[in-house]
């Protein structure tokens, strides 16, 4: 039996123009999938990324259906429920293919929607928390005592880093590029929030922490890496997962200016490295997506966090389906704050 189902399709990279919803019946889901009527999807900044055609991860998959994450209700169990029937509220992540009115999802990639969670939250939680999750604790071996630094602190992986550094009682210091954004850092956790935008960010930063930073996360790329980099104290770890300072605001690929921050991008001595005790590590969750023992513990402790009430809720601003330019826009604006999700 094949049911419809509607999907925001890119086919094939480009601006916002690239976006077209197609509709075609879903297949019965394979064993061991579960079939779940989407209710809303997650807008992630690498679907920016897969829009543009520049997500390794997705290239020779065009047409391409984006989406990282869902939440949705049980349609079909399959086979095998796993402890999923028909009518259960679920959240989960997918190696793409959440732009849509429904999905085929491996049962270890999803889980029950906690009481009290609406599906914006459920489809606004998994990749940011497990993101942050697995940077902080996984990569980067955080300690109570260490001083971090978070760039781009208001946004969606930003503000999870935040929650996450409160609950281990870690003095952070959040990185912003806007003025506006300060309040939402700070309401996230951040002990002091540096406006990047006013142009004094390694003086500021150093003031603050005259002794350096044992842990920096930053997936800025090229605008501020080499900053981060000499802001490590002896032992400092610098944690790399994105490159969002390469993109324009335009919605459109700016050639030049990719080639310009893919040159500006440093390239990271080994001899100074040994000699001034500093780490550098990098990471892309998409490429350990099958690590799923992995997943569900982190899953586990993120979510018995939450039963205990201390990861505070997400700012979430929700977008109709069919507005998914105008969500697109506005994670590439560089003024979101907190996450941005597609409401199905
Ligand atoms: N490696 C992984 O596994 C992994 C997983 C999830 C996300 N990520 C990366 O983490 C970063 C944050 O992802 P997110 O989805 O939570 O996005 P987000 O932080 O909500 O939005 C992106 C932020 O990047 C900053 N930025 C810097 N240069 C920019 C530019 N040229 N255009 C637009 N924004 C720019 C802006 O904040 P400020 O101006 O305030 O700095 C902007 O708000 C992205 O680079 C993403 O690719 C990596």
């Amino acid at each position: 039996m094949s049911n419809p189902r509607k999907r925001i399709i890119v086919q094939r990279p480009g601006g916002y123009g690239a976006f077209r919803i197609d509709e075609t019946p879903i297949e019965d889901p394979r064993p061991r999938e579960i079939q779940v009527d989407i209710k809303a999807c997650g807008i992630n900044f690498a679907d920016v990324a897969v829009r543009l055609g520049l997500y390794q991860a997705a290239r020779g998959a065009y047409p391409i259906c984006p989406g990282l994450e869902f939440a949705g209700v049980v349609r079909d169990p399959g086979g095998h429920s796993d402890g999923f029937k028909p009518g259960d509220r679920v959240f989960g992540a997918s190696r793409f293919g959440a732009y849509a009115t429904a999905i085929n999802c491996p049962a270890e990639h999803l889980w029950h929607l906690p009481a009290g969670w609406d599906f914006a939250r459920g489809a606004s939680f998994p990749v940011v928390y497990l993101t942050a999750y697995h940077a902080l604790h996984e990569v980067g071996h955080l300690r109570e005592s260490d001083r971090v630094m978070v760039h781009s602190a208001a946004g969606g992986v930003g503000t999870a880093l935040l929650h996450l550094l409160r609950i281990n009682g870690n003095i952070s210091v959040g990185v912003v590029g806007r003025p506006e954004k300060a309040a939402s850092a700070k309401e996230a956790g951040a002990e002091f929030v540096i406006d990047k935008s006013a142009g004094d960010l390694l003086r500021r930063a150093g003031d603050i922490s005259p002794a350096g930073y044992d842990l920096i996360l930053d997936a800025n790329g090229a605008s501020t890496l080499r900053l981060s980099y000499r802001l490590l104290s002896p032992g400092g770890r610098l944690l790399i997962y994105g490159f969002a300072s390469m993109f324009s605001h335009s919605g459109r690929k700016n050639p030049l200016k990719l080639i310009w921050y893919y040159l500006r991008t440093p390239r990271f001595n080994p001899f100074d490295l040994t000699g001034s005790n500093r780490t550098i590590s990098g990471f892309n969750l998409i490429y350990l997506f099958d690590r799923v023992e992995r997943f569900r513990r982190i899953m586990d402790t993120l979510l018995k966090w939450d039963s205990a009430g201390l990861i505070p809720s997400m700012p979430v601003r929700s977008f109709s389906f069919e507005d998914v330019a105008n969500a697109h826009q506005a994670i590439e604006s560089g003024k979101s704050v907190g996450k941005l999700v597609l409401m199905v």
